[in-house]
């Protein structure tokens, strides 16, 4: 067992059988505090444990003198004892007081000196705190606190300009999200949200996209482990296809922002995040002609209103035909420079019509409906507009990078 402390042990245990042994001994106790009570002023944060250890209720400091001193002291000692003990309790009673009115005195300096910057609503409140502040001063001073807290409630001078804070700005992630939304909220296309934590059945299945796609490799997908049904983190948007359609009956017209995850190599080209935009377009009438004219008018939005398109033969699970965008270079013009490896193009993004498979998985009828689809890689747009040539440059957010795009 523990050696008990001396407030654990009775006087008699301790050997403290005459009136001057008992004074010694609770002047001994008195110095502990005085030295505790010094160190804790320089660190506050203690002041709780502190506290608690010398006048908690139940098993702090003067309760234990009390029950093992005080009360069992024997006859002849009860008077010394019964003196001796209550002047241990004013001293440490005062000394805690003191501190509590100094935090708390602490506390309106902090609420004057956050407010100085010509934030009061009248002349009044500003005075009022100030006194608050100086009266604060004057018991911090009496405590002892003097030092660090006086310089602090000079006079503001409130004709001075205020400090100026950067407010920065919106990432260039950001900004080409908001750019390519503008484009297609103003050619009736809504915008809708959805989660990065998905099932294999929207990411996947619900997508025509079959057990062996390459999408499905391990190596492409991080799994979530642990959870009672699979999930996975996203690969592409395109669930809120399916999530959508679901939703809601026909006509559909939305864009859907986010980030998606994939277990590639981070490198110059490519991180294990990376952000798209999902268009879908369905209805009743939509045709080749109306993709083709979409994407034209996207891309001249976005790229110069010289620019051209052209389509290449691709492969998506989830749209048939499926095609490869590319747009004219935006710096060369198409006469071909670094940027577009001189061959005049630059890929965009996937797209396609919408496979009638998928629409077996939302009880669409593929008789009546038709529409388009498509995936941006957000970063790579961002990129190819602005001249930035490495991934990594997006994420680090080195405000020298970030300033160049204001
Ligand atoms: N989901 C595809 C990807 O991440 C991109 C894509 C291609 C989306 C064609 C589409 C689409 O909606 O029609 O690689």
């Amino acid at each position: 067992m523990a050696e008990k402390t001396i407030i654990e042990q009775t006087l008699v245990e301790l050997g403290d059988t005459t009136p001057e042994k008992v004074v010694a001994r609770f002047a001994e106790v008195r110095k502990r505090f005085d030295e505790q009570f010094a160190r804790v002023a320089a660190k506050p944060d203690d002041w709780e444990v502190f506290r608690i250890h010398w006048v908690g209720r139940k098993s702090g400091a003067l309760t234990k003198i009390a029950d093992n001193w005080l009360k069992s002291a024997p006859a002849d000692l009860k008077q010394p004892v019964g003196q001796a003990f209550n002047e241990l309790k004013s001293h440490i009673d005062a000394a805690l007081q003191g501190w509590r009115a100094a935090i708390d005195a602490m506390q309106d300096i902090g609420d004057y000196m956050a407010t100085a910057q010509g934030a009061y609503a009248s002349r009044a409140a500003h005075d009022a705190a100030l006194r608050a502040a100086a009266t604060a001063a004057a018991i911090i001073g009496a405590a002892g606190q003097t030092e660090p807290i006086l310089p602090l409630i000079e006079p503001v001078d409130l004709s001075l300009p205020g400090i100026e804070r950067p407010i920065g700005t919106r990432h260039l992630i950001r900004q080409t999200f908001e750019e390519l939304q503008r484009i297609f909220l103003s050619i009736g296309f809504s915008v809708v949200e959805g989660p990065e934590i998905e099932t294999p059945y929207y990411n996947f299945e619900a997508l025509n996209i079959p057990e062996h796609h390459p999408a499905r490799d391990n190596m492409d997908t991080f799994y979530i482990a642990g959870s009672r049904s699979p999930h996975l983190l996203r690969t592409h948007t395109s669930p809120m296809q399916i999530r959508t359609m679901q939703k809601q009956p026909p006509p559909v017209r939305i864009v859907v922002p986010g980030k998606v995850y994939r277990r590639d190599n981070p490198d110059a080209t490519h991180g294990y995040m990376f952000h798209q935009i999902e268009g879908l377009a369905v209805d009743t009438d939509i045709t080749f002609c109306d993709f083709k004219g979409t994407v034209d008018h996207f891309a001249r939005e976005f790229l110069g209103p010289k620019t051209k398109t052209r389509l290449r033969p691709s492969y998506f699970p989830f749209t048939e035909p499926s095609a490869e965008v590319d747009a004219s270079c935006h710096l060369c013009g198409g006469s071909g420079c670094r940027v577009c490896k001189q061959s005049g193009w630059i890929e965009l993004f996937g797209a396609g019509m919408v496979n009638p498979a998928v629409y077996g998985f939302v009880n669409y009828d593929p008789q009546r409906l038709s529409g388009f689809a498509f995936g941006m890689g957000v970063d790579r747009l961002a990129m190819l507009k602005y001249g930035v040539t490495e991934v990594p440059l997006l994420f680090q957010n080195d405000v020298r990078f970030l300033r160049q795009f204001p």
